[in-house]
């Protein structure tokens, strides 16, 4: 399958990317900022780190930025389903890099498996459905401890509403909007990616259930849940 997206980030590791990463919806464009994203310096959030003392599972781990940081304290898998970027990483030094899927972890480790799991970035918000999300947590219970921590990233719809993040639309169902893009590199496209943002209010209760209720808010992009 093509993957513009991958092939770029691992070019310009190598230094042989001479085109830009263009995110495209529909006449509107902008230019992936690789270096900045997925080259900068990672510095884990304050409260997550400290946390972080079993087998840690990186999902969508990109160029490896938090895995390089993380391996040198503990056991660190890194999965991402780009197998371009998967290379990028054990060029990069990531010692247990592999292609896997966030969405199917039951099948791909063992129950109690990590003491500790990150998702940086909107990729949970690629999940195909609520029920997907639902699945996904589940599966994330499994392959982790019961005292696990986890840290899942993701926007939250009403702020990148509000902020014109690119390629977002609005959902008039409270708490959800949409974001549709795609990537081009050196005349290759890559598969449209339809994100589903949703946010999480305080309880962990799913925009769905909280229609009809007034004003809950919705929590900061960061959610946290534990296996
Ligand atoms: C925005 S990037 C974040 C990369 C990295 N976490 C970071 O912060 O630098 C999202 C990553 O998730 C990966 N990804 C998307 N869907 C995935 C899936 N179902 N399973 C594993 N990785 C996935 C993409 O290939 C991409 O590398």
């Amino acid at each position: 399958m093509a993957d513009p997206y991958g092939r770029a980030i691992r070019d310009h590791h190598r230094g042989e990317r001479t085109e830009p990463l263009i995110d495209r919806d529909g006449a509107e464009t902008r230019v992936h900022a690789i270096e900045e994203y997925y080259f900068g310096e990672r510095t884990p959030e304050d409260w997550f780190e400290p946390r972080v003392d079993g087998p840690l599972l990186d999902m969508g781990a990109g160029a490896g930025r938090d895995a390089l940081f993380f391996q040198d304290r503990v056991e660190t898998v890194a999965i991402d389903r780009s197998d371009h970027l998967v290379e990028t990483m054990r060029d990069r030094g990531v010692e247990d890099a592999r292609v896997g899927d966030m969405f199917g972890l039951r099948e791909q480790f063992d129950r109690d498996r990590f003491g500790a799991a990150l998702a940086i970035g909107s990729q949970l918000q690629l999940a195909t459905s609520q029920r997907a999300v639902r699945q996904f947590l589940a599966d994330l219970a499994y392959v982790t401890t019961a005292e696990a921590t986890v840290l899942i990233d993701g926007y939250d719809p009403e702020r990148a509403v509000a902020a014109g993040v690119f390629a977002v639309r609005d959902d008039p169902e409270p708490g959800l909007a949409y974001r549709v893009y795609h990537c081009e590199y050196e005349g290759e496209t890559g598969r449209t990616l339809l994100f589903r943002l949703f946010g999480v209010d305080a309880s962990g209760t799913p925009p769905r259930r909280r229609r009809g209720r007034s004003s809950t808010p919705s929590r900061a992009p960061t959610t946290t849940a534990t296996g």
